[in-house]
C-alpha cells in the first residue's frame, strides 16, 4: 500500500464500490434467491462447505459471519441448525437484501453494517463460530489486523471457519474458460490491485463503477495472521474445487491448480 492509501481509503471505498453493485446483484439475483429460502431448510452452502460445517457440530452454536454480503450463507447456517447468527458487512444494501432473504425464510438472523475492522465491542466473545466465506480476505489492506478483530468475537473454544479462494489464483487474469491462463502477478506482491470495472461477478454487467482496491496474501500470511491473532490450527486443506464465478480459464486448464483452501483455527479453551 501506498504511503497516501491508507486503510482507512481502502475500506472507505470499497464501501462505496459494494454499495454501487449491490441494486445490481439484487436486480439478477433476489427473486430467485427469495424463492428459493421459502423453501423449508434451503442451503447455499457446497458439498464442502456442509460437511465442514456438520464437523464442526453447527447445530445449536452461536454464529457469526464477517462480510457476509446478502447473508445466503449465514441464513443458510441458521437452516442448519445454528443458534444466534449476526453478518457483520460495510454495505447496507446488501444487508438489507440479507433481511429480505430471511424474512421469506422465517429465520432470525441479525445484519450489523459495520467495517470489518471496527466490529462493535457488545459482540465480542460472543459466538461459538466466525465463518468467513469467498471472497473477503483479498478485501483486506491488513490481514493481521482483520485477524484480530475476528477472533475477539469468538468464546474461548470457538473457531473460526474460512472457505476462501487460493490465494495462487490471484496471480492469474481471471476469465472465461476459453481464455488463456498468464500468469500477471508476483504470488508476493503487496501492492493493491486496483480494478474499474466493477463488481458484477454474476452477469458482467458494466456500470459507472468507483475502482475497487484488493490485496492478495499468501497462504503463510493468511495461517501466520490466525497464530499472531492467538488461534490454534485445527484443519487445513488446499482443494482443487473451483468455488468463485471468475477463473473458468484456470478450471478448465485443469493444470492441477489449487483453487479453493478449507481452515479451522480455533481460540484455546
Ligand atoms: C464477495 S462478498 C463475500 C461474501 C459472501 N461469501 C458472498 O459470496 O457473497 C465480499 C463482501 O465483503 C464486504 N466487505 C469488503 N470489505 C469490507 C470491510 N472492510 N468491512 C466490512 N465488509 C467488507 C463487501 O461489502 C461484500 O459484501
Amino acid at each position: 500500500m501506498s504511503q497516501r492509501l491508507n486503510r482507512q481509503d481502502v475500506t472507505a471505498q470499497n464501501r462505496i464500490a459494494w454499495e454501487e453493485a449491490a441494486p445490481i446483484h439484487a436486480r439478477h439475483n433476489q427473486a430467485r434467491l427469495i424463492k428459493a429460502f421459502k423453501a423449508s431448510g434451503h442451503s447455499s452452502f457446497d458439498d464442502v462447505a456442509t460437511e465442514m460445517l456438520q464437523s464442526l457440530n453447527i447445530t445449536g452454536k452461536d454464529v457469526a459471519q464477517v462480510c457476509c454480503n446478502n447473508g445466503i450463507e449465514l441464513i443458510s447456517a441458521k437452516n442448519m441448525g445454528a443458534a444466534r447468527c449476526v453478518g457483520f458487512d460495510a454495505a447496507s444494501g446488501f444487508l438489507d437484501q440479507g433481511r429480505e432473504i430471511a424474512a421469506a425464510a422465517q429465520q432470525d438472523v441479525a445484519f450489523v453494517c459495520c467495517d470489518a475492522y471496527d466490529l462493535p465491542a457488545t459482540y465480542h466473545a460472543e459466538f461459538d463460530l466466525v465463518i468467513i466465506t469467498i471472497g473477503v480476505l483479498s478485501w483486506m489492506p491488513d490481514i493481521d489486523t482483520f485477524m484480530a478483530g475476528v477472533a475477539l468475537l469468538l468464546r474461548r473454544g470457538g473457531a473460526v471457519f474460512i472457505y476462501e479462494h487460493h490465494s495462487v489464483l490471484l496471480m492469474m487474469e481471471p476469465g472465461p474458460a476459453d481464455a488463456p491462463v498468464d500468469f500477471e502477478l508476483s504470488y508476493f506482491t503487496k501492492a493493491p490491485y486496483v480494478d474499474e470495472d466493477g463488481l458484477d461477478y454474476f452477469k458482467g454487467e458494466h456500470y459507472e463503477a468507483t475502482p475497487n482496491i484488493s490485496f492478495n496474501h499468501k497462504m503463510s500470511d493468511i495461517l501466520m495472521s490466525c497464530v499472531k491473532a492467538g488461534l490454534q490450527l485445527e484443519h487445513f486443506e488446499e482443494r482443487p474445487k473451483h468455488i468463485s464465478n471468475l477463473w473458468w480459464n484456470v478450471e478448465a486448464a485443469d493444470i492441477g491448480m489449487p483453487m479453493s483452501f478449507t481452515l479451522v483455527m480455533r481460540q484455546a479453551v
